[in-house]
């Protein structure tokens, strides 16, 4: 990749308040660009300021939804350094993203480089409080002028920047799920891996029928039998089940999430048995009515780790830990809160740190 050009090294927007951040409302001061075109490949890196795309109606992302996307977080450590972690993991899944969706990949060292680049202009809007942290969202669009349906020729690299607040402001709180059995988000060979725009405008409705019935979150069911666990709206979802931590394998249709993978090797670290299987809902609450259902949680980049307090399905209505924080859910929120804000060692070597 060439050199980043850094078009406007200081603005001054107000900062909001880091007691009371809200999830991508307020952006930062910069964002990055970079173009793709046949001839010159990804060209032009650049940063410049926060603020409008020029984009004419017919681009292509706005009709068929070419578009890929990532999430990642800078996070502050007491002694005002920043860091990634394992950012190398978002350029990989961008690049398998980039694959399904026949966009152009951008080499993993140019993705680093370039989050670091805005993080580096954005220094000042990492919070400082443990749990807050700046949102990272780059996403690469369609931009060709036209209608037909094929692979755009032309694309635009985006990445911009918010920051966080804790998402339990007040400390872990346990989170209600219920079970989707109309509508699902993905079968083998389509798009469930990605982390592409149309799986999450797709899931918009039944998140809608969820939070009606009062649930904060909807579990997806297997696209084809309805029958196994996938995962929670944006996250991946664990159990605790007869002192066995059980996830639903990844057969193409959920995302693989960075934090899953990271819960897994903690458990293993510890000693406790993991197992990676298609996890049928019938097994799954038959044991909760039973009480061998210990804990349950939600893993993600922006929720962390998110306990699960009530789950339903179809006539079963499960309330864990009796609506309290399960103490490996706790721990394991622990342990990784520690790394990622450098209150905790990194042995595993999951941390970047940004240079200033
Ligand atoms: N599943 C879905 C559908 C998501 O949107 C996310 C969020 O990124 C996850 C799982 C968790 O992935 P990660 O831990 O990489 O953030
Ligand atoms: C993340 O956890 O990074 C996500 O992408 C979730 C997002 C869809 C809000």
């Amino acid at each position: 990749m060439e050199a980043i050009q850094v078009s406007h090294p200081k603005i001054c927007k107000p900062h909001p308040d880091e007691n009371s951040l809200v999830f991508g409302k307020a952006f930062t001061d910069h964002m990055f660009l970079m173009d793709y075109a046949p001839a010159e490949g990804w060209h032009v890196p650049r940063i410049v300021p926060y603020g409008p795309l020029a984009l004419e109606p017919s681009c292509m992302v706005f009709h068929y939804a070419q578009e890929v996307f990532e999430g990642l977080k800078a996070y502050r450590a007491p002694d005002g350094s920043i860091r990634l972690f394992r950012p190398m993991d978002n350029a990989r899944r961008l690049r398998d993203s980039c694959r399904r969706l026949s966009i152009p990949e951008i080499p993993e060292a140019d993705f680093l480089a370039a989050v670091q680049a805005l993080v580096h202009a954005d220094w000042e809007w990492v919070p400082h409080t443990f749990g807050t942290s700046l949102y990272l969202r780059p996403f690469i669009i369609a931009t060709d002028c036209s209608l037909g349906v094929h692979a755009s020729k032309t694309y635009l690299f985006v990445i911009i920047a918010c920051p966080v607040g804790a998402y339990y402001p007040g400390g872990l709180s346990p989170v209600s799920i219920y079970v989707e059995s109309e509508d699902v988000r993905a079968v083998r060979g389509g798009t469930g891996f990605a982390k592409c725009g149309g799986n999450y405008a797709a899931s918009i409705r039944a998140g809608e029928r969820a939070a009606q019935r009062g649930y904060s979150q909807v579990l997806w069911l297997d696209g084809v039998h309805r029958k196994y666990i996938e995962e929670v709206g944006a996250m991946n979802i664990m159990f605790l089940l007869d002192g066995k931590v059980v996830t639903p394998k990844l057969t193409g249709t959920v995302l693989p999430g960075i934090t899953r993978r990271t819960c897994l090797d903690l458990l293993t670290d510890w000693g406790i048995p993991v197992e990676e299987r298609l996890l049928p809902a019938q097994e799954l609450f038959e044991a909760a009515s039973q009480g061998r259902l210990q804990e349950a949680w939600g893993t993600g980049t922006a929720a962390v780790i998110s306990p699960i307090g009530l789950l339903e399905w179809q006539d079963y209505k499960v309330t864990l830990c009796g609506g309290q924080v399960g103490p490996l859910t706790q721990k394991l929120y622990d342990s990784l809160a520690g790394i990622l804000w450098g209150t905790l060692p990194d042995p595993h070597g999951w941390i970047l740190p940004v240079a200033d």
